[in-house]
């Protein structure tokens, strides 16, 4: 099934874009094509992590000289990038309008392809920018990681999305864990917070190990998930990626991404 996944996070440096990219890359695996859409004009953009240098990004879109069909970077076969930029034409003081235009415009050229999975990188916060990109995605993974400041964060981060939708599922990863069991301990801490005081059901997708690998994938440029795809932490990308998949999806009378062509259809 076709649907679209936005990777966002309370607090910025906690792993989205290693996790947009690794998990881009993991669901190839369960469909046909994948688009990384990078709204997220961080210091290591998605491009950056890929090893690519696009030529053209979405801030030539916004500014009317191309089509989206014609910024997206192919990074693989079934799996295409669409970059945001660079920090100096950002897309954090968009709009409402070009937003949803942006949205439309990706809309309209998703639905030329049956079986597609659209994978957002979103900037970190509940900036309006954030808000807007995430509640336009199916699922929302909330990237975590064990600091007070995280937890703070991405109750923040929830509690906005909440009160701006009526999304109730919450896909929760947790980054830089020492093992299994420390990922889930977290979580369950997490919850037990967010719970108290919100009524959202979060889902347990996994957790990723701390690992000097993935630091060095970065300097490398060369995502683990390409060039270690058998080793432990690119097969925790790939069971977070199926557990994602297999949440229940959020229903959203808005503007969407895929869901809206899908009740079309
Ligand atoms: N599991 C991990 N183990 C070790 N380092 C990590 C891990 N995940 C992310 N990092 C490091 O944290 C930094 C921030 O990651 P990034 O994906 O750019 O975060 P964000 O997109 O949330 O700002 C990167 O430099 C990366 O090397
Ligand atoms: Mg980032």
């Amino acid at each position: 099934m076709s649907d679209s996944i936005a990777i966002t996070s309370g607090k910025g440096g906690v792993g989205k874009t290693t996790f947009a990219v690794n998990l881009s890359i993991a669901q190839k695996k369960f469909t046909d094509q994948v688009f990384l859409l990078d709204t997220d004009m961080g210091m290591a953009n998605s491009h950056v992590l890929l090893g690519v240098n696009p030529k053209y990004s979405i801030s030539d879109v916004i500014s009317g000289e191309k089509k989206i069909s014609e910024i997206i970077e192919n990074y693989r076969i079934g799996i295409d990038l669409i970059s945001g930029g660079t920090a100096s034409n950002n897309l954090l003081n968009l709009e409402n309008v070009k937003r949803y235009s942006i949205l439309n415009e990706i809309d309209n050229h998703l639905k030329t392809f049956k079986n597609v999975k659209l994978m957002v990188d979103i900037a970190a916060g509940a900036e309006d920018n954030a808000l807007v990109f995430s509640l336009a995605c199916d699922r929302i993974l909330i990237v975590i990681v064990g600091e007070p400041t995280s937890f703070i964060d991405s109750y923040a981060l929830i509690k906005a999305l909440y009160s701006k939708s009526s999304f109730k599922n919450y896909c929760v990863a947790v980054n830089q864990v020492d093992n299994d069991s420390h990922g889930k301990d977290l979580f369950k801490k997490f919850q037990s917070i967010t719970a108290k005081f919100l009524d959202v059901n979060l889902h347990y997708v996994g957790c990723v190990k701390s690992s000097q690998k993935i630091r060095k994938s970065i300097v490398d440029r060369k995502p683990i998930s390409i060039s270690e795809p058998k080793s432990e932490i690119s097969q925790s990308f790939l069971k977070i990626a199926k557990n994602i998949n297999e949440t229940p999806s959020n229903e959203w009378g808005g503007l969407t991404f895929l869901s809206k062509v899908q009740k079309r259809a």
